[in-house]
């Protein structure tokens, strides 16, 4: 393939485009941009039958505990009506489903009184602000969804995400809100995560200082969590605790009570849609032939691309504005998921997993990073994104798609210099000039991309959409046998942020452990007390 170019590809069969495309639940996914034939593929789909993808493909579904180093299943499709239906882990997998139903009906049921007024706040007034106060998992999803419909949002009801341990964030938002009408979702699957119960903890003292003290502090706050015991002694009411079990990771837990700020901000029925386009997918996922399986094909590509081809970054350019938080959702899914270096077993890889995942909202792009796409050195992976019918004004649909299918064109058939030169010359340059100038405006070209097609923008295509990337996700972990469902590395940072606080706060200053620092640490963290002025906390 190092020889041979996406020029030629095309020549070589005028059929390629369809042929190397596939659709289901609302997707189309043309990948026929890439340096890929009939025998990569077959290679790929041996690759994966080596790996048992067929057979890992159905243990999760089962509920098995694909999570070893956790010792837990992952999920996620239960929480959309699917799972179960085979082999040992059946009970698992429909005992979840149960579970599933049961939160989905709670968070149904609340959401719909919340949009209804009839719960209401300590004052006996309607809530008019939501506040999701989460990270990860249990932020950008939510964030995501809620962002990508304003067409559904309640008249009356705001809803707002606040991740940030950064004070400026919460102050920011509470700047629109009134306490005794805002209601704060403390969303958290651990219920110990440092930035989400600080900011808990502020909203807490803003409501107090609000004169919302003591049990009236009960009906402003909700916990979502898998640990009750920790939210109960935060000081969240029993009533208003909603769970998540164990078997659903963070970064695919909004089809769970994580999920509740979508419930609250578009309504029941489109999350409720939301799932339901997940579900098809899944299905998809589940029985269809890796030929025409999306996610299988999506995943055996990112292989093909990261193993084999060496792009180490993907950027994802939905071009659709309301889709414009997709690319931060996606960084936790993959990166989140896939950068291991440790097979399933604990033996070191030999082989890179993982891509650095990035991106914006198209057009944007086009007007600073695509420079570096089209004419820098490395090729990467690309991924862009569309509607079929249009999700905004007609002209303005046609503006986007003109400009995501002429990028994907402009990455693959480029400008010789030759061509350029001549450019040059019937502009009126000289022939000298248009000499030195042609390399400059030639663009190689033969680099690759993929285009995904939405049918429409509704919560059911997204939905499926999600869960297209979560299973190609799943795709790419079996292949390399890693575990896809745990995150040991960001733990690290979090132990090592634990004692820089205290250092930082001067509770400990001359400790064991800034004597062991290194001298960049030591020295930073010198400038940094020589210039803290405001009170320190504990
Ligand atoms: O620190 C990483 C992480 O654990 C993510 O995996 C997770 O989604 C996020 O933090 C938030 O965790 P929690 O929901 O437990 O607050």
């Amino acid at each position: 393939m190092d020889t041979t170019t996406l020029i030629d590809l095309f020549a070589a069969n005028p059929d390629r485009g369809s042929q190397y495309s596939a659709s289901a639940c609302g997707l189309y996914f043309d990948y026929s941009k890439d340096h890929l034939t009939e025998q990569t593929l077959d290679y790929l789909f041996k690759l994966a039958d080596a790996a048992q993808l067929k057979p890992a493909i159905q243990k999760m579904f089962n509920g098995e505990l694909v999570n070893n180093t956790e010792g837990r299943a992952a999920l996620h499709v239960a929480l959309r009506g699917g799972g179960g239906g085979g082999g040992g882990g059946v009970s698992a997998a429909s005992k979840a489903g149960q579970k599933a139903n049961q939160h989905l009906k709670k968070v149904v049921q609340f959401a719909t009184q919340i949009r209804q007024g009839q719960i209401k706040s300590s004052t006996a007034k309607p809530f008019r602000n939501i506040v999701n106060l989460g990270i990860g998992g249990s932020d950008l999803g939510p964030r995501l969804v809620v962002s990508a419909f304003p067409e559904h949002y309640h008249t009356t009801l705001q809803t707002h995400f606040v991740a940030n341990i950064d004070s400026d964030a919460l102050t920011a938002t509470l700047k629109q809100c009134t306490p005794d009408t805002t209601l704060f979702i403390v969303s958290s699957k651990s219920f110990s995560t440092l930035e989400t119960l600080n900011n808990a903890d502020r909203a807490n003292t803003w409501l107090r200082q609000a004169g919302i003290e003591g049990q009236l502090l009960d009906r402003h706050f909700v916990g979502i969590t898998g640990h009750r015991d920790a939210a109960t002694q935060w000081g969240i009411a029993q009533d208003r605790i909603f769970t998540v079990e164990d078997w659903v990771g963070g970064r695919f837990s909004l089809w769970s009570s994580i999920g509740l700020p979508i419930a609250i901000a578009l309504g029941t029925e489109p999350f409720q849609q939301l799932l339901e386009g997940a579900r098809e997918m899944d299905e998809h996922f589940r029985y269809t032939p890796f030929e025409a399986n999306l996610p299988v094909l999506h995943g055996l590509q990112a292989i093909w691309h990261i193993n084999f081809r060496n792009y180490k970054s993907r950027a994802v350019l939905p071009y659709v504005h309301r889709l414009g938080q997709l690319p931060a959702y996606l960084q936790q899914l993959m990166m989140e998921s896939l950068g291991k270096t440790t097979t399933k077993e604990g033996a070191a890889v030999d082989f890179s997993t993982g891509q650095i995942i990035w991106g914006s909202e198209g057009t944007n792009g086009q007007h600073s990073f695509h420079q570096l796409l089209l004419q820098g050195t490395d090729r990467q992976s690309i991924e862009f994104i569309a509607t079929r019918s249009a999700h905004c004004e007609a002209g303005s649909h046609r503006h986007l798609n003109s400009h995501c299918l002429a990028q994907s064109r402009a990455l693959m058939e480029g400008k010789s210099q030759a061509l350029a030169y001549e450019e040059l010359l019937a502009e009126g340059a000289s022939p000298d000039e248009a000499d030195r100038l042609a390399a400059h405006k030639s663009v190689p070209g033969n680099r690759p991309s993929n285009t995904l097609l939405l049918d429409d923008l509704t919560p059911r295509c997204l939905g499926a959409l999600l869960a297209f990337y979560e299973h190609s996700v799943y795709v790419q972990s079996v292949i390399w046998n890693i575990n896809a469902f745990d995150q040991w590395g960001v733990e690290l940072g979090k132990e090592m942020g634990n004692e820089l606080f205290l250092l930082l706060n001067k509770t400990e200053t001359m400790s064991v452990a800034h004597e062991q620092m290194d001298s960049s640490t030591r020295s930073l963290l010198g400038c940094l007390h020589n210039s803290i002025d405001g009170p320190r906390e504990s």
